[in-house]
């Protein structure tokens, strides 16, 4: 398959561990890179024309370098398109080439399929350019085209994650400052399992962007009384403070948002100190949270995580991700995992008619450039 090419380079899809919807509001989140990726392999070709092939898809699409604005509408084609536009316009040089494209994200899984894609087309812009890139700037201009070009007024995480993500370890960053500080995963005898719902999604990016708007407005209420930059800087006690301030909704999904600030603060402690249980209950509170006050679960990762909670071996279970369907992140203790996707297959199956699918993945790193020839 890569005979041709002079470059493998590779991005990840991201699991989020906790911290959802906080990363368009200052927050921190506690993502982790996955074994599950895009993979580039590219060449120059000495043209003005990007050439694009998949190995799972039977399409083939060329972009002009010098008319990338104009693909937006393409089915497939149009993450590529957009990011090589981002990365050109910050002045970076993007040459013709052929890139041959396998993604083993899922699509629409909640896994950042569409990072991985944005920032592995970046890193391998960069490498045939024979440039040195920084991977933060190329998350920046990844998150630049997911806005921009698909539409999705996103925040940072999944593409720091796809970008910057280190094997072993999940990433506590501060999307305030893109501070990461890097917490190895040890469970002890637990074990992360990812299950997708396996519900298509629709009207994900409106719904996505109307919660991203309604957070804007809490904070603007909440600045007439209070002295913040973003919602994550308001504390517990703050908030009960000032909550009576706003309406009913935009109460919710700023009590969502400020809670969720906490509760990844106390996870990555969790974590650090191998206490399983509280990191599984934290998780637990935070898919109530996604699910009564941000409403960003829906009826099918609701039935998912909550198969999942009532199994004696798991801890804690939570939609990871967007939300809207997509995928649950489950903390199952080693030798329960097998029962565990028996007894979560077959509950969510009668309540849903979903067949729910399990992924074997690890945590793994971020971009990863390797020379073929
Ligand atoms: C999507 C976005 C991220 C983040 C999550 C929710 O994955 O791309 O920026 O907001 O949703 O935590």
């Amino acid at each position: 398959m890569n005979g041709n090419y002079d470059y493998k380079v590779t991005a990840a899809g991201r699991v989020n561990v906790i911290g959802e919807h906080t990363d368009y509001c200052g927050g921190k989140v506690f993502p982790a890179a996955l074994s599950l990726k895009n993979t580039v392999y590219v060449r120059a070709n000495g043209t003005n024309v990007i050439n694009l092939s998949w190995t799972t898809l039977p399409d083939k699409v060329s972009l002009d370098v010098n008319k990338l604005d104009g693909y937006k509408n393409l089915k497939y084609g149009n993450y590529q398109a957009g990011a090589a536009l981002m990365w050109q316009r910050a002045g970076h040089k993007v040459l013709g080439c052929d890139m041959l494209m396998d993604c083993t994200v899922p699509f629409g899984s909640g896994l950042s399929s569409s990072a991985a894609i944005e920032v592995s087309t970046i890193a391998a812009l960069a490498v045939i350019a024979d440039e040195k890139f920084d991977p933060v700037e190329v998350a920046l201009k990844a998150q630049q085209a997911e806005r921009e070009y698909a539409g999705v007024n996103c925040g940072i995480m999944d593409q720091y994650a796809s970008a910057c993500g280190k094997a072993g370890n999940a990433m506590l960053l501060d999307c305030k400052t893109l501070e990461c500080e890097y917490v190895p995963v040890v469970l002890g005898d637990y074990a992360f399992v990812i299950t997708n719902c396996k519900k298509p999604h629709n009207l994900v990016e409106s719904k996505y962007n109307e919660r991203r708007t309604q957070t804007e407005e809490a904070l603007e209420i909440l600045q007439k009384h209070t002295d913040i930059k973003c919602l994550a800087d308001l504390s517990v006690s703050e908030f009960i403070k000032y909550s009576s301030t706003l309406p009913e909704v935009i109460r919710n999904r700023a009590r969502h948002v400020v809670y969720e600030c906490d509760r990844v603060r106390r996870a990555a402690a969790a974590m650090r100190e191998g206490d399983m249980k509280t990191l599984g209950k934290l998780l637990n509170e935070s898919h109530k949270s996604l699910s009564d006050l941000y409403e960003v679960t829906g009826k099918e990762l609701d039935a998912l995580a909550y198969a999942a909670q009532s199994y004696p071996a798991c801890a804690g279970s939570r939609m990871t991700g967007g939300g809207f369907g997509g995928c649950t992140i489950s903390l199952v203790e080693k030798d329960g995992v097998e029962g565990f996707k028996k007894h979560v297959y077959e509950k969510y199956k009668e309540q849903t008619g979903y067949s729910a699918e399990f992924y074997d993945a690890d945590i793994s790193d971020g971009i990863t450039v390797t020379r073929l020839n």
